[in-house]
């Protein structure tokens, strides 16, 4: 028990604040690379019926157990779940992930936020202008690169890292009401305004004016003429789960601390509905409307396939867009790289104000801590988790930050999450809880697919994630299995990353081992 007892101040400012939660880079960096990546239009039908079977269970289970743990003075996972079956303690521990992934994720989140800081400045500037594309990627790997004094600022990185996590800690230290509810409502109006602004540009973009050599209807093409031979590949079908968990924000704990100050008769249905929309409607509206036409535009699909490949999504966005603006003239270049980086930052601060409250909720109700103290301490231990990414950034540690509390925790624990609802705590309690002030009528059918089809779902993502197969090749794997040539694992699945980095070590000693003979 504690004795925090803050909520919500209006209704407005729950649902902006969870929207803001919930849009994030996510929706303008990682969406549009998932879907190059996964064949265009081939990942949108596995993305919408992962929405529809995955996300929205998974908001309304969130929703209602975070008020549900709310009632009882708890705002943080460990708590909350066990809160719904108390006999067991073993929830307590797995309620840790809820704390745990939210930090680590903000240790490599917030730093990619400072960098559109950084950029919102440099189009502010005019350093991107008359700089060509060579210019502008260098202008990134130089930005990375501690020491460096090219881009102006002396240890310019770290310098716009720590204003970033100073403005993420001040507004958490104001509470929800004083700090993220204001926050929300100042940043998402401004987001959905920059993004309309782009998303016409993208859209309207004209083959041969401007040195664009197709117009913006051949990137919507193909992210949204659907390939349905997709459906049977299982990878394309993991790569859509991760996507949908990452950007609704669920499997991560930060939707239960943000509804556990939610009071016990205001409605969770509805509001869930109305903020995981929202986030769908700027991802694939917004989100799909603005780096590929534009990138595709100019450069066509296959280099911008290349691009994502060998760069990343934050590659093509931080090294392409800022020359790519530059074709319409110095005022709109300016105008659009502010919007676009501004939006970016606006999208960012939301999210990572977000997985600051579990860890901020958990010192407050276990320890007594001050809001104020909590806040300085979630920004502290970001700082230094997040030293790794800072320095050793061309070392692989940001996607090794990614793939364990990014994609593995958020799964693992949606899936102990859903299966303590549906089973544990039981369907027809849960069905209460989330019906209870309800101010919609939630489909019946839902109460069959929170029972069984979302938990199956969640075993079958979390076992694909184990094992899945080299080059994401199910059937090929699958033959070869039977074929008696093994089962060669993707050095990205939990086994494979696992297993490779034995195999790395086996062979990094038998060098070792050949050099001294
Ligand atoms: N949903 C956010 C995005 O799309 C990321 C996020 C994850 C935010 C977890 C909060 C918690 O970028
Ligand atoms: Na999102």
């Amino acid at each position: 028990m504690s004795s925090n007892t803050e909520a919500w101040g209006s209704r407005i400012g729950l649902i902006l604040a969870m929207a803001g939660n919930a849009v994030g880079l996510g929706n303008f960096l990682r969406f549009p690379v998932q879907a190059v990546q996964n064949g265009g239009g081939a990942f949108i039908i596995p993305y919408l019926i992962c929405f529809l079977l995955m996300g929205i269970p998974l908001l309304w289970i969130e929703w209602s157990t975070g008020r549900f743990g709310g009632q009882r003075g708890d705002h943080s996972t460990p708590f909350i779940i066990q809160s719904m079956d108390p006999k067991r303690h073993f929830w307590k521990y797995l309620g840790v992930f809820g704390i745990f992934t939210n930090v680590a994720v903000a240790a490599y989140y917030c730093y990619i936020e400072s960098w559109t800081l950084a950029w919102v400045y440099h189009s502010l500037i005019g350093t991107f202008s008359g700089m060509d594309q060579a210019g502008v990627a260098q202008f990134f790997t130089d930005y990375m690169v501690i020491s460096q004094t090219t881009t102006g600022i002396p240890y310019e990185n770290i310098v716009f890292y720590v204003i970033c996590l100073a403005l993420n800690t001040y507004i958490l230290s104001r509470g929800l009401s004083g700090g993220i509810e204001i926050a929300a409502k100042v940043a998402m109006p401004l987001l959905i305004l920059f993004g309309v602004f782009l998303a016409i540009q993208g859209v309207t973009l004209m083959a041969g004016e401007k040195g664009a050599v197709y117009d913006g209807t051949v990137g919507l093409n193909f992210l949204w003429e659907p390939q349905f031979d997709s459906l049977t590949n299982p990878s394309v079908w993991l790569a859509a789960a991760g996507q949908i968990f990452f950007t609704l924000s669920v499997g991560m704990g930060t939707i239960q601390c943000y509804a556990s100050y939610i009071r016990k008769r205001r409605d969770v249905a509805l509001n869930a509905m109305t903020a995981g929309w929202m986030n769908e409607f700027v991802e694939v509206v917004l989100g799909a409307s603005i780096l590929i036409p534009i990138c595709v535009g100019y450069f066509g699909i296959d280099k911008v396939v290349e691009l994502v490949n060998s760069g990343g999504g934050f590659g093509l966005a931080f090294q392409s867009l800022p020359y790519l603006f530059q074709n319409w003239g110095s005022l709109l270049a300016t105008l659009a790289g502010i919007s676009f980086f501004g939006l970016l930052f606006f999208a960012g601060i939301t999210s990572s104000l977000a997985m600051g409250t579990p860890w901020m909720g958990f010192l407050q109700d276990e320890f007594g801590w001050k809001r104020e103290h909590a806040a300085w301490s979630f920004g502290l231990l970001v700082f230094c988790l997040g030293m790794p990414t800072v320095l050793f950034f061309n070392y692989g540690v940001f996607g090794e930050y990614d793939y364990w509390a990014g994609t593995v925790s958020l799964v693992v624990f949606a899936m102990v999450e859903s299966i303590l609802f549906a089973w544990v705590f039981g369907i027809d309690r849960g069905w209460e809880e989330l019906n209870r002030g309800a101010q919609m009528r939630v489909p019946h059918i839902y109460k069959f697919i929170l029972k069984y089809v979302t938990p199956s779902m969640l075993l079958f993502v979390f076992i694909g994630s184990l094992f899945s197969p080299v080059g994401g090749e199910w059937a090929q794997a699958i033959s070869d299995l039977f074929a008696g040539k093994g089962w060669a694992f993707d050095p990205g699945s939990l086994v494979g990353t696992i297993s490779n980095d034995a195999l790395k070590t086996q062979i990094a000693a038998a060098q070792t081992a050949g050099d001294m003979a």
